[in-house]
């Protein structure tokens, strides 16, 4: 389990906290204890560690069963620097046990398979597919890692560079390095960041009201004293002010070039001999 979680304290049945009718259950129990950790001990993260990681990702759903996702495992010193510095200097890609590089990936099926019309690969549908596998896959390799001691966090920063990154692994067309997922043996665990009222992420049959900022206004407040007592007072920002730099900040409008560079989201439709053969 995840040290220094209040999950882990003796005595803290966390499922009870959440529904009393929720049997003890360590799975539930790691998932609502999760938080992004970025300080790892000088400690090496056995290859039977990683291995398994790597193997737990692999067992996640995936989409038609097309397994569109490959992860690059990031050893090489050099190559962990300049992912560092492609992140714009997030120090914990050098100093984790553990790197792997998370990719869409349509480049496989395009090699292996025997597709009539190819257009389909270029299409904003298997984007999505390849997308939602690698991102499943990620998250269970990340919860795989807690579950065996190790702490860890994503770095989308990385994309701040996606051209850099397909030279730097060699990366093929239909190939779309998403983020980085760093683990170790974490040196220290912050406390869990304050989620939005379960009303504003979810509803049922249709679409929650969302009628303005008030709405958020008891999460703002649990947000800034989240940040006010970890800051030791320095920073009581809110969620909607990090949530506006976060989103103006880092536009990366250089990833929507590099996806059409490589060939993602080209095609709107079928191959026109196709389209014409079937008139
Ligand atoms: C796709 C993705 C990319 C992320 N990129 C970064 C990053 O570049 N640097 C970082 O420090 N944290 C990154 N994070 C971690 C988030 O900041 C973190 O999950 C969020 O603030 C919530 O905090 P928690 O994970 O501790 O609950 C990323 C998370 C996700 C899911």
């Amino acid at each position: 389990m995840y040290p220094g979680h209040p999950a882990r304290e003796e005595g803290n049945n966390m499922t009870e906290k959440i529904n009393g009718n929720i049997p003890d259950n360590k799975t539930i129990e790691l998932l609502m204890a999760h938080s992004s950790c970025r300080k790892f001990l000088d400690r090496p993260v056995p290859d039977e560690v990683a291995d398994t990681i790597i193997r737990c990702a692999q067992h996640a759903p995936t989409s038609s069963y097309l397994q569109a996702y490959t992860i690059i495992k990031v050893k090489d010193k050099e190559k962990r620097k300049a992912l560092a510095e492609f992140a714009g200097g997030q120090e914990w890609v050098e100093k984790a046990g553990l790197v792997l590089l998370f990719c869409a990936d349509l480049h496989r099926l395009d090699v292996m398979l025997n597709i009539s019309d190819k257009n389909v690969l270029h299409n904003a549908e298997l984007y999505t597919v390849a997308v939602t596998d690698a991102a499943l896959a990620s998250s269970r390799a990340l919860i795989a890692g807690q579950a065996m001691g190790l702490g860890g966090v994503f770095v989308g920063g990385v994309r701040n560079e996606t051209e850099k990154m397909a030279e730097l692994f060699n990366l093929p067309e239909l190939v779309f390095p998403m983020y980085a997922v760093c683990m170790g043996y974490p040196e220290e665990v912050p406390p869990q960041k304050p989620r939005m009222d379960i009303d504003m992420i979810s509803a049922e049959d249709s679409y929650p009201e969302i009628t303005g900022r008030e709405q958020l206004a008891d999460y703002e407040r649990k947000v800034s004293e989240y940040f006010l007592a970890i800051t030791g007072g320095r920073s009581g920002r809110g969620w909607i002010e990090r949530a506006e730099h976060a989103i103006s900040l880092k536009p990366r409008y250089s990833v929507g070039e590099f996806l059409s560079k490589a060939g993602f989201m080209t095609a709107s439709g079928p191959m026109e001999e196709k389209k014409n053969k079937t008139r």
